[in-house]
């Protein structure tokens, strides 16, 4: 073994998010209770944005409340302002995130702020989770291109890291969004973070539109990344990325992590019952365009 690497699973809202089909919430919860039994420490299951922005995400309270919660796992809600953050808290949601951009075209059409007024959006929810030591992850998306600026440049992505790490985020997850990343771009991108914030703390967001997530893992892995969000299934997709395809699929990167030799402590029985039952709750077409 070469060591453990935590797969961040994310299925439940960054896959779910950008179904078509109306899921019910019965069935997400019995997607994250499955998921439960896997062996991950940390499972994304809801959000708490507006239902006009993403109306798949509505039932994310009934979600939290209504799963079984496995010892050791922590069941994370994103938050994009102060009312998402006091409704993850209602829905007693283990660990919270905020989501920035390293693009300014992005920012504007996924939370209709700037850079600069999301971070000042996101201070009081830091704030206030700091007083009741509730972890706040950070995320970064768009590291490499963005759908509406084009590539982004990697001084700008460290900028942005900076300031969510600053803020008192506990890990920094960056995000190909849009899945056109190469491993040389991912690590050019990874070199100037590294330079900020500590490579511990960083977390690889892979969208696999190219199937090029496995190769990108490869090279976040070489410079010293050790947590990957992933979702079962490969679902997923970002309503506000136009382009975005499904994130990685957990099944794979954990495949591929063992055969690299790496321990990721899931059982992958487990896992893969997960994924048949997150492809068979995938609508007919697909929200992505
Ligand atoms: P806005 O329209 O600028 O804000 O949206 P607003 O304050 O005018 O609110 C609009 C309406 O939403 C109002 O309702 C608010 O009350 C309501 P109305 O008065 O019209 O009836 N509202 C809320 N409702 C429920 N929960 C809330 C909330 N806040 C306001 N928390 C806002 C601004 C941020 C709310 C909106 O843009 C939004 O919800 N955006 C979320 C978009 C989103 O969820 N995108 C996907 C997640 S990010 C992602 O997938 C990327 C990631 O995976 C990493 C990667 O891949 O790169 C993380
Ligand atoms: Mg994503």
């Amino acid at each position: 073994m070469t060591g453990y690497v935590e797969i961040f699973e994310v299925g439940p809202r960054d896959g779910l998010q950008n179904e078509k089909r109306e899921i019910p919430v019965s069935e997400k919860i019995e997607l994250v209770d499955c998921l439960s039994n896997a062996g991950f420490k940390r499972i994304e299951c809801a959000s708490f944005v507006s239902p006009k922005w993403v109306p798949q995400m509505a039932g994310s309270g009934e979600v939290l409340m209504g799963i079984k919660r496995a010892n050791g796992v922590r069941y994370a809600a994103l938050t994009p302002n102060m009312r998402g953050y006091e409704d993850a808290l209602a829905a007693k949601a283990d660990e919270i995130a905020v989501f920035a951009s390293a693009s300014e075209g992005f920012s504007r059409a996924n939370i209709n702020a700037s850079i600069e007024e999301s971070l000042d959006r996101f201070a009081p929810i830091l704030e206030a989770a700091r007083h009741i030591d509730l972890p706040v992850r950070g995320y970064v998306s768009c590291v490499t291109d963005c759908p509406f600026d084009g590539p982004t440049a990697p001084s700008q992505v460290a900028a942005v890291a900076d300031r969510l790490f600053a803020m008192g985020c506990y890990e920094i997850s960056l995000g190909d969004t849009l899945g056109k990343a190469t491993p040389d771009s991912i690590a050019r991108m990874l070199l100037k973070v590294r330079d900020v914030i500590p490579v511990g703390r960083l977390a690889g967001h892979f969208h696999d539109t190219s199937g090029r997530a496995l190769a990108n893992i490869d090279a976040a892995l070489s410079l010293g990344v050790r947590v990957f969000d992933a979702a079962v299934g490969g679902l997923g997709g970002c309503p506000y990325a136009p382009g975005a395809a499904g994130n990685v699929a957990t099944e794979a990167v954990a495949a591929h992590l063992e055969r690299l030799g790496y321990d990721t402590g899931l059982d992958m029985d487990v896992i893969n019952q997960a994924a048949q039952m997150a492809r068979s709750m995938r609508g007919e077409q697909e929200a992505h365009v």
